[in-house]
């Protein structure tokens, strides 16, 4: 159960472009009224990023981020975006180290480190994903997979910068497959996670917002975000349905 507001993210991947996006916004705002009870993130893709962030200003209650940046700032990196574009263009949060991310484009836990460096210097919140592979978590691995892709991921961060981090807990296993975690599996992973943070930065890491993802949908929401230490939910498929995501962004 969350103990503080619950965040609502729905991570678009490679999904909508500003045509569709706007179509998109038309039905979710329409279904969705602003509430001061919850945080709602999304993250469309970068070249999206710029007509979603215009169409929010009418929905301040509505934020917006990104799905990747670059670790290095600027330079010779063709086809990326840094940070310091991401905050440019208006950004306020970004997705780093998602299992595709890791999995399909190789990233490792250093560049999450150096890449959550880089969101906080320019001002964003680093949303750090973590999660074990399915033979990882058969092998008995989960814990140690997932608090090195922790402690390593905020490796490069002060105190302070962690205690305002998101941290988002997705089983890879769980991811697209429809095959979700319980809700004991989140509350037993996200568990170990909120007691190393608060070996880290101490009693401020019970503030620091939990997020599950892997298979949310509008029928399992609420019981996700009932479990123990989750305290929102990241959604992929489902949140590209804005009737669906509306629901989601109902739950608790
Ligand atoms: P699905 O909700 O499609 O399983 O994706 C989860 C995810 O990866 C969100 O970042």
């Amino acid at each position: 159960m969350a103990h503080t507001k619950p965040v609502l993210a729905g991570n678009w991947k490679m999904n909508q472009g500003p045509t569709a996006a706007n179509a998109y916004l038309d039905a979710f705002l329409a279904a969705h009224a602003a509430r001061s009870d919850r945080t709602v993130i999304l993250f469309p893709p970068a070249l999206t990023f710029a007509a979603v962030h215009a169409r929010l200003k009418e929905r301040p209650d509505i934020r917006v981020g990104v799905q990747n940046v670059h670790a290095e700032e600027k330079g010779a990196f063709t086809g990326e975006n840094s940070a310091l574009i991401a905050a440019d263009a208006g950004a306020a949060f970004v997705l780093v180290g998602h299992s595709e991310r890791r999995h399909v484009f190789g990233e490792t836990d250093v560049e999450s480190a150096k890449k959550c460096a880089k969101v906080v210097e320019h001002g964003m919140t680093p949303v750090l994903c973590v999660g074990e592979k399915i033979e990882q978590r058969e092998h008995g691995e989960t814990e140690q997979v997932v608090l090195h892709q922790l402690l390593t991921g905020l490796s490069m961060l002060d105190h302070d910068a962690v205690r305002e981090a998101i941290i988002a807990y997705e089983p890879v296993w769980a991811i697209g497959t429809g095959r979700t975690a319980t809700p004991d599996d989140a509350a037993n992973v996200h568990r170990v996670i909120r007691a190393a943070l608060v070996e880290l930065v101490g009693e401020g890491a019970q503030d620091i917002p939990i997020l599950y993802g892997g298979s949310v949908t509008a029928a399992n929401a609420s019981a996700l975000l009932s479990a123990d230490q989750v305290d929102g939910l990241l959604v992929g498929g489902a949140s590209l349905d804005p009737a669906g995501w509306a629901v989601i962004c109902a739950a608790g």
